[in-house]
């Protein structure tokens, strides 16, 4: 069993908001993971769901091999360390170090113990002349940097960071991607959430996607990121030009600009005579209006769609189950 085992999960809130739908995965040790996604794809809720701050309400979360509903969430948070999205949801302290050293004084750890990890952290988030403020009179990306901290005090085998990257100048980026280094190499797992691609590229292999509380992508990054610039420069005056497109369009979609993705789509139909490529293509803008929840462009190019295609063909099989969610 892999450390971390993700089995069909779903996640309805309260609200009756499904946010995480039959989703499995599985993290070995020492990977070093980014999540990416649009906002409201599901995110955060499935790192909450990783360090037992919330439970499925279907499938299964295994981390080493313990169930998550079988665990205490203190019992958990001492192998996953999550620091929040939001900051201002995880500091509850009036001074930094209180804030840095909260766990460790509560699992009652030597003077010895603290003062060892209070020297590993401070090498780390470079905070030395805050340590005695209050974390409020700090900016956001400061604070960011004070839960950070918190959460590597603890030491724990895995470690989530819910957009550290959001609001961070260069050396904020700096300081992370060190951060990350380390970690990895103490052999740490590592899962990060973020919106910034290039971050991504330059920090991480194993990219997954998720897209409308589903995932949608799970490999290396270079399968998912790097045809995209090959792409667009080998389309113009190419003879597979209506292929490239089609290439084009897919990745972005993977991508979740959606935009760049229908522009694609339209270049791709206009140059092709192929009736099947055709068909393709127009099926990657029906799958583009889809994820917008454009219901009417959706059904025009599902139209378009289904002209092009052979009956029976898979396309046509696709856009009938879009359909019938977006008339859910
Ligand atoms: N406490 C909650 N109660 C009800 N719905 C929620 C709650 N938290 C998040 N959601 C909804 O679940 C969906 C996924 O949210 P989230 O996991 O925060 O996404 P992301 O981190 O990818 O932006 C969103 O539609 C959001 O509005
Ligand atoms: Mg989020």
């Amino acid at each position: 069993m892999a450390q971390i085992e993700v089995v069909n999960v779903s996640f309805q809130y309260p609200t009756g908001h499904r946010a995480i739908q039959d989703l499995s995965l599985s993290i070995d040790k020492s990977e070093k993971i980014a999540i990416i996604g649009e906002n409201g794809a599901g995110k955060t809720t499935f790192a909450r769901l990783l360090n037992g701050l919330l439970r499925p309400t279907g499938g299964d979360v295994f981390i080493n091999g313990l169930n998550t509903k079988a665990a205490t969430t203190a019992q958990i948070s001492r192998t996953v360390g999550y620091v929040f999205q939001n900051p201002d949801d995880q500091i509850f302290n009036k001074d930094v170090i209180t804030e840095i050293l909260y766990t460790l004084r509560y699992f009652k750890y030597t003077e010895e113990e603290i003062a060892k990890r209070l020297t590993r952290v401070k090498q780390l988030i470079h905070l030395d002349n805050l340590l005695e403020e209050n974390p409020y009179n700090l900016s956001y990306s400061v604070r960011k940097f004070v839960t950070i901290g918190a959460v590597l005090a603890n030491e724990t085998d895995i470690v989530i960071l819910d957009e550290p990257t959001a609001g961070q100048d260069k050396v904020g980026l700096d300081k992370l991607e060190h951060i990350i280094n380390v970690l990895n190499q103490e052999g740490r797992t590592l899962i990060t959430i973020t919106h910034d691609m290039e971050f991504v590229v330059r920090n991480f292999d194993r990219v997954v996607v998720l897209a409308d509380s589903r995932l949608i992508a799970d490999s290396d990054k270079r399968q998912i990121f790097w045809n995209i610039p090959v792409l667009e420069k080998a389309i113009a005056g190419n003879p597979e030009e209506c292929l490239l497109y089609k290439e084009l369009s897919f990745a972005q979609i993977f991508l979740q600009q959606l935009d760049k993705a229908g522009e694609s789509c339209r270049n791709g139909i206009k140059h092709c005579e192929d009736k099947k490529m055709k068909a393709e293509i127009a099926y990657n803008l029906a799958y583009t209006y889809f994820t917008k929840k454009d219901k009417l462009n959706f059904d025009n190019w599902a139209l378009e769609t289904k002209k092009w295609a052979d009956a029976g063909d898979r396309f046509t099989q696709n856009i009938d189950k879009m359909k019938m969610e977006l008339n859910k």
